[in-house]
């Protein structure tokens, strides 16, 4: 029952020390050194880092979207997670207008049921917000667990919500403690210039990200964080794309106000020009956000090191090149938006960050768990290396260097939008509540054995 981890070196968001972990069953029960682990399994972690596992507050398993379904479900995917170094996510669950809350929550929980092999939690999306859904909230909030509400501000004609919808959702999520998150674009405005494109002939996948201008979204979240200093509530801009939408958050935050922000590592790392790839290949890189011009990169690098933005999120929603991308040959608005992150999101912000000296050590941890865990009501249970906390434990060998390929991965997608890059640093074993999920680079998790996530309400971190 019990595991000792010996001779690693913790790294949490504050510290980093040489130090044993002890675990008895799910939880860390001491940590120092000279400790007392004789009847204990001993895990040897010398030259390893004992990272808290990562936390990803943003994924999309089996969930539908533009005429097809994410190819991930909460098994494939959630075994990728923990190859990739992470040991909990939050995934969004969509609602449908004229349904209940309750009816979407248990379509979720039936996609999860049996299947992930680590820890799970929901966001919930707000569509509408009638005297029925804003009444429904306080249960799900308090009973539920689910304390995190998405408003999309675009797409429009599907998942898009209005200012009004989304104004009574920050008002409502005051009073009830939820943290609401905003897809910030300009819905209106990109329904418009996407219609102009294609009335022009211009169908090719770079097209999807020259009528999503930054502009838009730099706007949409300027009224996301206007309206909610106005409901004087708190918001959380998902997938931060651009300086645009940096500055506006950074102005929220100078003005006092509760406003915090996700970027994604296909946005520090890729950039516009791979929508321009031949053979419709640049459809493998359609997010939406669009990826943006190159130099943008050095400013989402500086947010999250100064602290402007406080999380990386992966946004994984995958399609298949084939048959799902494809639909959108000759028409790149009939593209699946999104792409596969959830394996690399950790092994890609160490590379990039902190091999690369653009992060610290400790900055790292933060922004991949511990600050997720604090703003996603997780923390101290989640997002530390504690005592008391559950024994969600990463060994990553920061010598160790590994290619990313979709040949490799453990993403049901046949495609990875950042193959060939190596990757310094590896992911060596990965421990889900004191269980090995993954054991020297090898597969040994249980369907079914991560739980669900009650989070707790928001508090300022
Ligand atoms: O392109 C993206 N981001 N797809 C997933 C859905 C969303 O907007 O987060
Ligand atoms: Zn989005
Ligand atoms: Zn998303």
């Amino acid at each position: 029952m019990k595991k000792w981890i010996r001779g690693g070196t913790v790294v949490t968001a504050s510290d980093t020390y040489q130090a044993d972990v002890l675990i008895d069953g799910e939880t860390i029960v001491a940590i120092g050194q000279g400790l007392d682990g004789q009847d204990a399994e001993v895990i040897d972690a010398s030259g390893l880092y004992v990272f808290p596992g990562g936390i990803d507050p943003h994924t999309h398993l089996d969930m539908p979207f533009g005429g097809t379904v994410s190819s991930d479900d909460f098994e494939t995917g959630t075994r990728a997670a923990a190859f990739g170094g992470t040991t909990s996510i939050i995934d969004f669950c969509l609602t449908q207008k004229g349904k209940t809350l309750q009816e979407a929550i248990a379509t979720w929980h039936e996609k999860a049921r049996g299947k992930a092999l680590i820890d799970y939690g929901f966001h919930l999306m707000i569509g509408e917000a009638n005297d029925q859904v804003l009444e429904e909230l306080e249960s799900v909030v308090k009973n539920e667990g689910i304390t995190s509400l998405k408003v999309f501000m675009a797409y429009k004609n599907t998942l898009q919500a209005d200012d009004e919808t989304l104004f009574k959702t920050l008002t409502r999520a005051k009073e009830l403690g939820a943290l609401v998150q905003v897809h910030a674009e300009n819905g209106d405005v990109i329904d418009y210039l996407t219609r102009r494109a294609l009335a022009n002939g211009q169908t090719e996948p770079i097209y999807h990200a020259l009528t999503r201008p930054p502009e838009a979204e730099g706007e949409a979240t300027g009224r996301a964080a206007a309206l909610t200093a106005l409901a004087g509530s708190q918001l959380y801009v998902v997938h931060v794309s651009c300086a645009d939408a940096v500055r506006r958050i950074a102005e929220a935050r100078e003005k006092g106000w509760d406003v915090y922000g996700e970027t994604c590592p296909q946005y520090l790392v890729l950039d516009i020009t791979a929508l321009e790839k031949p053979d419709f290949e640049g459809a493998k890189y359609v997010w939406s956000p669009p990826l943006r011009e190159a130099w943008n990169q050095d400013v989402l690098w500086h947010a999250l090191k100064s602290g402007i933005l406080q999380t990386v999120g992966s946004d994984h929603c995958p399609f298949n090149f084939a048959g799902q991308k494809e639909l959108g040959r000759g028409n790149f608005t009939k593209i699946p938006n999104g792409g596969p992150i959830i394996e690399d999101r950790f092994g890609l912000l160490y590379s990039e960050g902190v091999h690369k000296g653009r992060i610290s050590l400790n900055q790292f941890v933060d922004v991949i768990s511990t600050k997720v865990a604090k703003l996603f009501g997780l923390y101290p249970r989640k997002g530390t290396i504690a005592v008391g906390a559950d024994a969600d434990i990463v060994l990553f060998d920061p010598q160790g260097k590994r290619t990313i390929s979709a040949a490799t991965h453990h993403m049901k997608v046949d495609y990875n939008p950042f193959e060939g890059m190596e990757l310094h640093g590896e992911v060596v074993s990965v421990l889900s509540r004191g269980a090995f999920v993954v054991r020297d680079k090898q597969d040994v998790g249980q369907p079914g054995s991560g739980q669900f996530l009650h989070r707790r309400t928001f508090a300022r971190p």
